[in-house]
C-alpha cells in the first residue's frame, strides 16, 4: 500500500499539484466526463488546492472555478486554466451559500472531497461524513443547474446506502466511484451524480 501512496504523492509533488487527492479526482474525470471545457464548478472542501486547480485547467479560460474551505488556500492559479476564486467558509453555515451566490448564482458541476476531522472510530468518522455529505446534496439542491452533474467523497458505514438512495432522487444517473488512487483499505469512496433534475 505504501507503494500506491508513494508512487501519487510523487506524481503529484512531480506535477505541483500540493496533494496527491487530485488523482482521485483526475481518474474518475477521464472516465465520467463530469467535467467539460467552459463548465462553472463548485469545489467544496477545496483546501490545499489540487482538485480546484486541476478543475480551472479542464474548464479552461471560459470557465470558472470557486473553491471553498475554512482553511485558507494558498496555492496559485495556473497559467491557461480559469479564473479560481477562494472562499474561505465553512459549508454547514447559512452564510456560505450568500458568498457562493454573489460570484455566480448557480453551477454547473458541484465537487466535494470534504473531510471531517477523522479519529480513528469508524463510526464516528462515518456519522460526521455523512453530516457533510448530506449537506453537498443541500448544496447541489440550490446551486446546481439543471442537469448538471456532482461528484462527492464519503466515508461508507451503515448510513451510506441510504444517501446513495438520496442522490438518486436528485440526478438521472448515480453511481459509486473507487479510484485506484484512493487506498484500498480506506473506507472513503466517491459518488458520482449525472443529470440533475432540477429543484
Ligand atoms: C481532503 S481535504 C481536500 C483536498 C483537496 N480536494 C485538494 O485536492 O487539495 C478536505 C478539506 O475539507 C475541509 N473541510 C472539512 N469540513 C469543512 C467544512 N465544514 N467547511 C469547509 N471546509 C471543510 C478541510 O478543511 C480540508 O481542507
Amino acid at each position: 500500500m505504501r507503494k500506491v501512496k508513494d508512487f501519487y504523492y510523487k506524481k503529484a509533488k512531480k506535477n505541483k499539484y500540493p496533494a496527491r487527492s487530485v488523482y482521485k479526482l483526475e481518474e474518475a474525470l477521464n472516465k465520467h466526463k463530469f467535467i467539460r471545457r467552459g463548465d462553472s464548478v463548485l469545489d467544496l472542501g477545496c483546501c490545499p488546492g489540487s482538485w480546484s486547480l486541476y478543475a480551472s485547467e479542464v474548464v479552461g479560460e471560459k470557465g470558472i472555478v470557486v473553491g471553498v474551505d475554512i482553511q485558507e488556500v494558498e496555492a496559485s492559479p495556473r497559467s491557461g486554466g480559469s479564473e479560481i476564486i477562494w472562499l474561505r467558509h465553512n459549508i454547514m453555515k447559512p452564510e456560505m451559500i450568500v458568498e457562493v451566490r454573489k460570484i455566480r448564482p448557480a453551477f454547473r458541476v458541484l465537487i466535494s472531497d470534504l473531510a471531517p476531522r477523522t479519529t480513528g472510530n469508524r463510526w464516528a468518522d462515518h456519522q460526521q461524513s455523512m453530516i457533510l455529505v448530506r449537506q453537498t446534496l443541500a448544496l447541489a439542491s440550490e446551486l446546481l443547474l439543471p442537469k448538471g452533474n456532482y461528484y462527492c467523497k464519503a466515508f461508507q458505514g451503515e448510513d451510506y446506502p441510504e444517501f446513495v438512495k438520496e442522490a438518486g432522487e436528485l440526478f438521472d444517473k448515480v453511481k459509486t466511484v473507487k479510484p485506484k488512487s484512493s487506498r484500498v483499505e480506506s473506507r472513503e469512496v466517491f459518488v458520482l451524480g449525472m443529470g440533475f433534475r432540477g429543484k
